[in-house]
This record gives structure tokens, C-alpha cells and sequence, in this order.
């Protein structure tokens, strides 16, 4: 029995991801002989194991989770502007976890209001570029074609353009949105289809589901758990 269906085991077949159980997250205190893995973690075999981590993980210490994701990561890279204290950051680096991103990029304050986040940011690589013009140079070095993500004039519908493999989206903030000289360097501006009234969707909202279109279009779904 693996340590991972032993997790499930006590969590039901059916069960997902600990988190969309009810009541307590997790499991309790391991039973039974410790199994000889580096990648577990004492103090959690002997306490249980109560974090926001896929059952696959449970018990594992938190350098050997990034490690295992670090095998499998994507070529997609996010990046948020911050020059306003951004409140959907922790919102963004959660779903970058859940897709497995590379590298969430912040640009300007380096300060963020981590709630959001869940705690997922201790297994997400994150890198602070002080100007936009670091993250772009940044960017040229590493290969990475930059894609805007903003509903402004010029912009093509991101439900139809192909999103290049090597990329970093790049979203702005509330209020001003994607910068000029962000999008004056971006390969392309891709814009979210809306059908109501309001001139824009929360910025979290829209890096989902921009991420979303990039997994549809280049991940391995077969890897997916
Ligand atoms: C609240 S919006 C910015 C304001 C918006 N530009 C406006 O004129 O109201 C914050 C960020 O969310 C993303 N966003 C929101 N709605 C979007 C949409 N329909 N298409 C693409 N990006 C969107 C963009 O990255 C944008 O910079």
C-alpha cells in the first residue's frame, strides 16, 4: 500500500482532495511501522497531518512537495502587477499552485496580503522584479514570450488565440489594469469574452481562467490528479 492510497484509504474512495471534505482537513497520527522515506516528515507522522495538500502528499515534509512538483512544473509563468498593494495576489498564487506554475512574478511593492494564498505560497516559487522593464528583461532572458491579459483596445480574444508554450501572462491591477509599458512589450494583449455590464472581471477571476486556457492547451491531462 502506497502512503498515498493509505491516506485515501481512510478518507473514502470517493474523497478528492482533503480539502473538499467535511469537518477536519487531513489525517491523524500515522498507525502502524514508519515507512523508511526521506520525504516524510516526524513531527507530522507523529502529530497527523492537517495542511491543505493532496492526499498524495500527506505526511511529506514541505522541501520534499516542492521538489516533487519541481519535476513536473509547466513552462507557464504569472506575473501580477503591484503598485497598489494588489488584493487578489494570494487568489493568483493559489491557482498557480493548483496548476503548477513555475514562477508567479510580482512587480512593484513586494509586500502582498498572503490570506488568500491558503498557504500555498510556501510551495510556489515567487520572484519580485522592483519595474516592469526588470520583468520583460527578465523575461527575454529566460526565452519566455510575454502575453498581457487585459480588455483593452487591439487585444485579441484570449477563447481563440494560441498561447505560446514558453509564456508568462502578465495581469494587472484594480483600477488601472495591465500597464502600458507592460503591454507595449508583451507578443500579444488577450482579452477575456464578457457578456454583462461591468467594464471588467476581478483580476484573480481573470488569471483562472486565463491559466485555465493555457492547461487546456498544453498541459498533459493525464498527469493531472
Ligand atoms: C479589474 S481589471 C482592471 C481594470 C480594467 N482594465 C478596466 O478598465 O476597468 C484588473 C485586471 O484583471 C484582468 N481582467 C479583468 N477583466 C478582464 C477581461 N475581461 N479580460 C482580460 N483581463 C481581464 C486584467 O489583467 C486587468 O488588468
Amino acid at each position: 500500500m502506497t502512503l498515498g492510497s493509505k491516506a485515501r484509504g481512510e478518507l473514502g474512495p470517493d474523497k478528492g482532495p482533503t480539502e473538499w471534505m467535511e469537518g477536519r482537513h487531513g489525517v491523524g497520527p500515522w498507525e502502524g511501522p514508519v515507512p523508511e522515506d526521506a520525504r516524510l516528515d516526524p513531527e507530522l507522522l507523529a502529530e497527523g497531518d492537517r495542511r491543505n495538500v493532496v492526499d498524495a502528499y500527506r505526511y511529506w515534509k514541505r522541501e520534499a512537495i516542492v521538489a516533487d512538483i519541481d519535476t513536473r512544473r509547466h513552462e507557464l509563468h504569472i506575473a501580477i502587477e503591484n503598485f497598489e498593494n494588489d488584493s487578489n495576489i494570494g487568489t493568483v498564487v493559489r491557482t498557480a499552485n493548483a496548476f503548477a506554475v513555475n514562477t508567479v512574478h510580482i512587480v512593484g511593492k513586494r509586500r502582498w496580503n498572503r490570506r488568500g494564498a491558503m498557504v500555498t505560497d510556501r510551495y510556489q516559487h515567487l520572484m519580485h522584479h522592483e519595474t516592469v522593464a526588470d520583468l520583460i528583461a527578465w523575461s527575454q532572458e529566460q526565452g519566455l514570450a510575454v502575453v498581457a491579459i487585459d480588455n483593452t483596445p487591439g487585444c485579441v480574444p484570449l477563447e481563440t488565440a494560441q498561447l505560446p508554450k514558453r509564456c508568462l501572462l502578465l495581469f494587472g491591477q484594480e483600477g488601472p489594469g495591465v500597464s502600458a509599458q507592460a503591454q507595449e512589450n508583451a507578443r500579444m494583449t488577450c482579452s477575456i469574452a464578457q457578456f454583462g455590464s461591468t467594464r471588467s472581471i476581478n483580476a484573480g477571476v481573470a488569471a483562472g481562467i486565463a491559466m485555465h486556457a493555457w492547461i487546456r492547451q498544453h498541459a498533459d491531462l493525464s498527469r493531472a490528479w
